[in-house]
């Protein structure tokens, strides 16, 4: 459902006029339903990738290649059909749930307004609907949630609430840059494990960005390697840990040691994270 091809970013210097390529010519492509990590160090163009897919690059970058979603070429679209496209078939799991939420907004009233058929529903009906998209990611207490402000909320918390957001507008793409980092480790797996079970209970695609190779691992189809703005390789989890290509991938691996330890075998492509399975109704004390 998603092929890019050849993507290249280039930013300029304002104040120089110096160009620097950032994204050198990447392509991968991935299937309905499919989900792919983005692993790689800090720098190395996840989060730009991902940036080039919404529209949402750098003031004065320029993006080439093909981004296709769905048979549409976005990068060869413009105008209110980009629009549409990028407003209802992609959506964003940041690592600041916060970004995603209207600090002077309950939480309710994020959830309504991000419904797109919520002007022909009744308040009661919207506000149930809101409930339900709340109870799917795992949130039993609605009625105090929905009446929250995000800052009274945790973050675990509000990113399982901006979670329910997204699925609420159907997108076809989940675009998770980070989505668990700022989270504390039990939280975490709750959050991946919200996430994971959203993707395939609505057959979502999903690319996931994250420095955390075991996570990735566990959570996706294939693995896609980044360094230096470029994608050094693609393959199954167990490709990249058998049969790594690169001295990059050998070296990101050997800087994970509780990865794989010896003798254990890899999570199998689409398995969860170890200890994800028992806590799925957790709810977060004290949130
Ligand atoms: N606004 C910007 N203008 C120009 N260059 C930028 C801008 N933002 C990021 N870059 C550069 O683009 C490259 C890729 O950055 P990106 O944010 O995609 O990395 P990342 O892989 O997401 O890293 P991290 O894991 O730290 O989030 C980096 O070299 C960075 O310096
Ligand atoms: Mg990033």
């Amino acid at each position: 459902m998603l092929h890019i091809e050849n993507l290249v970013l280039t930013v300029t210097d304002p104040e120089t006029g110096a160009e620097t390529e950032i994204l050198h010519g990447n392509s991968f492509a991935l299937a309905q339903g499919e989900a792919l990590g983005l692993v790689g160090e800090s720098g190395s163009g996840k989060s730009m990738t991902l940036k080039c897919i919404l529209g949402i690059e750098p003031s004065g970058a320029r993006v080439e290649g093909r981004i296709e979603l769905d048979g549409t070429d976005l990068l060869a679209s413009s105008g209110e059909p980009l629009r549409k496209i990028r407003a209802n078939d992609l959506a964003l799991i940041a690592q600041n749930p916060h970004g995603a939420l209207n600090p002077v907004l309950p939480v309710g009233r994020f959830l309504i307004e991000g419904m797109s058929d919520a002007r022909n529903m009744s308040k009661a009906d919207a506000q149930a609907r809101a409930a339900e998209l709340l109870r799917q990611v795992g949130i039993t207490d609605t009625e105090r949630v929905l009446h929250s402000y995000p800052h009274q909320l945790s973050g675990g918390m509000l990113q399982r609430v901006v979670i329910a957001g997204a699925i609420s507008g159907s997108p076809k793409l989940l675009l998770a840059d980070e989505p668990t980092t700022a989270l504390d480790v039990t939280t975490q797996a709750e959050v991946v494990a919200i996430l994971d079970e959203m993707r395939r209970e609505h057959g979502l695609s999903m690319i996931f960005v994250t420095h955390d190779l075991d996570l990735a691992a566990a959570v996706c189809d294939r693995l896609a390697v980044m360094k230096d703005g470029e994608i050094l390789e693609i393959g199954t989890p167990e490709d990249i840990r058998d049969h790594p290509k690169t001295e990059y991938t050998r070296a990101l691996m050997a800087a994970r040691p509780l990865l794989y330890p010896a003798g254990h075998p890899v999570p199998e492509a689409g398995t969860r994270a170890a200890g994800v399975e028992s806590s799925d109704n957790a709810e977060e004390a004290g949130a």
